[in-house]
């Protein structure tokens, strides 16, 4: 409690302290307002909801001095646009990354057992009478779970996915350091490799234009019969007609889905669909992890205005040698 105060304190001392602010005042995306509600500030603060292409970047280079962004995530920003136009991005990495490796293992478990379902039956007034047989869901065990990108939130659910007694395999661009390197944890160099023993599969990896649909029919097509299907990452790494297709037709046994291709418009169809848990994008909502974001981006825009100090949350650090060098 008191370090939540603390840290709201500090968060309106650093605002007062950068300068005048103003504040996007209602709870929908800005939308076609940005332009001129934007125009002549020195940073910009905004949200995964905000998308910055590349002429709003140019037209934002002209005055502002940094953008930051109150996600980890940053694909709704044209980094090389931005690079090029020399604003330094700012984004919020490990602060969030154990509220959304729990939200991780919050969809694994609820999605094993099915507790969406099973809910919905006892609030709709269908708890009959007990049965050796009704909702048996899948024990965690000794399973395999497969976790795509072995970043920091990948890592922050394989430990805790150890503690479940599961088997944890990955796939990255490249294995884990021999140093950062749990011995518990088995390579995959390819993505197929780790889809076809993936009794429990994890989307972490970003959304990047080298991932952006990487599960395809094909690739879904390869997890064992009955696998559960975790995306936790960007819904735009997943074909969502193939992977609705799947559960449907029980070739994925369970899902459990945080991020979706349209979001807030989710397709219709996952709302029919058995065994699956539907959450609305609140990987990281806790109030520790929200505070700390708020603290680590405009700690790092507060260093960079007021006292050109370089933070390790730069997206695009040669931005801001440049302009240090100017
Ligand atoms: C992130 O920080 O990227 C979360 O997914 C919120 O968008």
């Amino acid at each position: 409690m008191f370090s939540t105060v603390r840290s709201r304190l500090i968060t309106i001392a650093i605002l007062v302290a950068i300068a005048a602010f103003s504040l996007w005042p209602r709870d929908e995306p800005i939308g076609s307002a940005f332009d001129s509600w934007s125009r002549g500030c020195d940073a910009l603060l905004v949200m995964a909801t905000d998308r910055l292409d590349r002429p709003r970047l140019q037209a934002l280079a002209r005055h502002a001095r940094a953008v930051a962004t109150y996600s980890v995530g940053y694909d709704h920003i044209d980094l090389d646009a931005a690079t090029e136009f020399g604003l330094p991005v700012f984004h919020t990495p490990d602060v969030l990354s154990d509220a959304v490796a729990e939200t991780a293992m919050l969809l694994i478990l609820s999605a094993a057992r099915d507790s969406s379902g099973a809910e919905a039956l006892l609030r709709g007034g269908g708890w009959g009478p007990w049965s050796p047989t009704r909702f048996l869901g899948k024990q965690l065990t000794g399973r395999t779970l497969g976790v795509f990108g072995m970043g920091r939130i990948g890592r922050a659910l394989a430990q805790r996915a150890l503690g479940f007694g599961l088997r944890v395999h990955y796939h990255n661009r490249s294995p884990l350091p021999a140093n950062g390197n749990d011995s518990r944890l088995t390579y995959h160099s390819t993505l197929e490799s780790l889809l076809e023993i993936s009794e429990v599969f994890c989307v972490c990896a970003p959304s990047t234009p080298q991932t952006r649909g990487m599960l395809d029919a094909h690739r879904l097509g390869l997890l064992p019969p009955g696998a559960i299907f975790v995306n936790i990452s960007r819904g735009d790494l997943v074909d969502e007609d193939a992977l609705i297709e799947a559960i449907a037709a029980g070739r994925i046994g369970a899902a459990g889905l945080d991020v979706y291709r349209n979001e807030p418009r989710i397709d219709p169809r996952f709302l029919k669909l058995p065994h699956t848990t539907l959450l609305p994008h609140i990987g990281s909502a806790t109030t520790e992890a929200r505070t700390a974001m708020g603290l680590i981006v405009l700690q790092a825009l507060d260093r960079w205005l007021r006292e050109g100090q370089p933070s390790d949350n730069c997206l695009n650090p040669s931005t801001l040698q440049r302009r240090t060098s100017e």
